[in-house]
């Protein structure tokens, strides 16, 4: 339970970066490197090796889920195992953030 917080805490503490630099771009995505900068400094505190291994969270990489299933774990998270991601990232950031798992390649 500890390292859950520990985990929390250090997520939300990126997420409050990441969220400064998003107001002071504030524009949607442009190019799958960027998507990758938002994965890493959003999800790859948990989904490690930017989603390919499995880290704190499961790898994504190749990943069964549909769309709706990814999208919904984002915007409403697992309580008490992954925060949730709906008022942080807009719908854009979120299909992008889909978009990069499904084009996950191994390294
Ligand atoms: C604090 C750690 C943490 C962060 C940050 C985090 N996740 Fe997760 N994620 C998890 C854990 C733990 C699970 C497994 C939850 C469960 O089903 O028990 C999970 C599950 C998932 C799943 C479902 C995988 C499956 O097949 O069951 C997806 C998709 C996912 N995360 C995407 C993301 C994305 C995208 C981000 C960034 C926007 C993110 N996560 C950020 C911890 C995290």
């Amino acid at each position: 339970m500890r390292n859950v917080l520990v985990g929390l805490a250090a997520a939300a503490l990126a997420l409050a970066c990441f969220a400064a630099q998003a107001r002071a771009v504030d524009e949607p995505l442009k190019n799958d490197e960027e998507v990758a900068g938002l994965f890493a400094s959003v999800c790859g505190f948990c989904h490690e090796d930017g989603g390919r291994v499995a880290g704190k969270g499961p790898q994504l990489m190749g990943t069964k889920r549909s769309d709706v299933f990814i999208i919904n774990r984002i915007k409403y998270g697992k309580e008490g195992r992954m925060p949730a991601f709906g008022s942080i990232l807009t719908d854009a950031q979120i299909k992008a953030i889909v978009r990069y798992i499904r084009d996950l390649k191994p390294e």
